[in-house]
């Protein structure tokens, strides 16, 4: 670390992990969720460790209500948050939704930028105060943690945002957030107007200045650590950043930044940072809405490696090439991917880990050929290699010769007919919860491997009429984590032929070791 970029500060502050997935995220396009997805999310935002969940808006509608009340009652280990308008109606029904949370939170909001005030609110700034007064009031009847946000507080007039939060502070909020409402601020803008309102808001020693930052213009996690600097010790953030229009800061990235910089921000957050990958999963499961590759700590590509340079730079020594390691954010281990970019270091490392030692005239060989390959196909995986280097005569163990559903209802009856080198053929059918289940039950009959599946994806590739499906998992089996992978224009197809491409390999080895143990 170049000490000159270190803050090397002695303690880190806490930051508050506000998350706002379930209000501000789910009220975006596309990220509309139901009571009970909306619940399971919020168990696992508190196994995560965020501080706070903002389960929603209950005025909004009778769904959200019963979300909000359900979350509340159920969930423990994080404050609960419900958000109101400034107006009795909301704030009663935020009181009675959560009414049952061990530790309730009511968040009041107005906006204050003159905009707001003239065309949305029709208000005066005396009015604006008013409200909020009487918002910040109201709640603290029903619960002690209030927290008042000033809506498009960094459009608002400075001295008049000082005005208003003197006013929330007086009435007994606790927490004061400035939102970015539209992704307008500039990192050091927003330091400074943290700094300015630490300065100047009367008791501001006594509440946590928040920071709510959209994505508009990119910049929402960087203004948001920029707030961070300025003194706030509160972050509102979302799992993906999903949010308003281009989104909330993203919370992985977020936590991840203070984890990775922390001597820089002087600051760190309690999130268990193992659990990010399957969080974020999970929202994209209940959602339907993956993530693009290249996203920060939890895209496909995070932490894949292509180019030979740094594949070659990886393999001498990981941190040449990055900067967290991908178990401290729940991925199993860093990619190297072996496509077109890939030098001969990594496909040399490739075969080794697959237990194949090469004399060079042959390793020259397989490499030439897998260069070939890359012409028509993007990666080249562990069966096209072992093939190369046993051939498709000797190669490896069982192939796909034909696969069928048949649908039950809630079950599924999946038929496999696999065939060997020789074509000998294996017919098996199992059931399960659904087509990928039923596939891989039936191929632990047909081949009598089994193995703890850790992790299964499917993506397309291509285009149009080239598009197929490739499907990658990582499967436990004897203390070893194994990859397999799998492309066919079916992806189900592609499903069985990675998860073949694991049993094959542990049927090889088996086959060697009983080999070898005869001799
Ligand atoms: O972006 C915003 O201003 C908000 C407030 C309601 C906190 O989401
Ligand atoms: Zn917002």
């Amino acid at each position: 670390m170049n000490p000159a970029i270190s803050k090397d500060r002695i303690r880190p502050h806490q930051i508050k992990i506000f998350d706002t997935t379930l209000r501000d995220g789910e009220q975006s396009p596309g990220f509309t969720m139901s009571a009970p997805q909306k619940i399971a999310f919020a168990h696992a935002l508190a196994d995560l460790g965020v501080d706070v969940i903002e389960a929603g808006f209950p005025n909004s509608s009778p769904a959200d209500f019963g979300a909000v009340q359900t979350i509340a009652r159920d969930v423990r280990g994080a404050s609960i948050a419900a958000l109101a308008r400034c107006h009795p109606g909301d704030i009663e029904a935020c009181a009675r939704a959560l009414d049952g949370a061990a530790a309730p939170r009511i968040h009041a909001f107005i906006s204050t930028s003159p905009l707001h005030r003239e065309h949305k609110l029709e208000m005066s700034r005396e009015q604006v105060i008013v409200h909020a007064i009487m918002g910040v009031e109201l709640a603290r009847k029903h619960v002690d943690d209030v927290e008042f946000s000033a809506e498009d507080a960094f459009r608002t007039e400075r001295e008049f945002l000082v005005e208003v939060f003197n006013a929330a502070v007086a009435a007994g909020a606790r927490t004061l957030n400035v939102p970015d409402t539209v992704g307008y601020a500039t990192p050091n803008e927003i330091r400074a107007l943290f700094e300015y309102l630490r300065a100047n808001v009367k008791g501001a020693q006594g509440v946590v200045f928040s920071a709510h930052c959209h994505n508009d213009l990119g910049l929402a996690v960087a203004n948001s650590l920029a707030a961070i600097e300025g003194g706030a010790r509160q972050v509102e953030c979302t799992i993906n950043g999903i949010g308003e229009r281009a989104g909330n800061a993203a919370l992985e990235e977020l936590v991840m930044a203070l984890k990775v910089r922390g001597g820089w921000y002087a600051a760190d957050s309690g999130i268990d940072t193992r659990k990010l990958l399957e969080t974020s999963r999970l929202l994209s499961r209940i959602t339907g809405i993956q993530v693009q590759r290249n996203k920060a700590v939890v895209g496909l590509n995070a932490f894949a490696h292509e180019s030979g340079i740094h594949q070659h730079g990886m393999l001498k020594h990981r941190d040449t090439y990055e900067i967290m390691h991908p178990q401290d954010v729940g991925w199993p281990d860093s990619q190297l991917v072996l496509g077109r970019h890939s030098g001969r270091a990594a496909l040399a490392e490739r075969l080794r880990q697959l237990g194949y030692v090469l004399a060079d005239e042959q390793l020259d060989q397989v490499i030439a050929d897998a260069k070939a390959l890359t012409q028509t196909q993007h990666v080249i995986s562990d069966r096209d290699l072992q093939r190369m280097v046993e051939g498709e005569r000797h190669g490896p163990g069982w192939r796909v010769s034909a696969l069928s559903l048949t649908d039950y209802g809630q079950r599924t009856r999946a038929h496999v007919d696999l065939s060997d080198p020789d074509d000998r053929h294996v017919l098996q059918s199992a059931e399960g919860d659904g087509p990928v289940a039923a596939v891989f039950a039936a191929l632990v009959k047909a081949t009598g491997v089994d193995f703890e599946l850790e992790s299964y994806e499917v993506h397309s590739m291509g285009i149009g009429r080239d598009a197929r499906g490739e499907a990658n998992l990582s499967g436990r089996i004897d203390g070893e984590t194994l990859t397999g992978q799998g492309t066919s224009r079916d992806v189900l197809e592609a499903s069985a032929i990675a998860w073949l491409d694991v049993a094959n390999r542990v049927l090889h080895a088996r086959q060697t070791q009983q080999r070898a143990e005869a001799a």
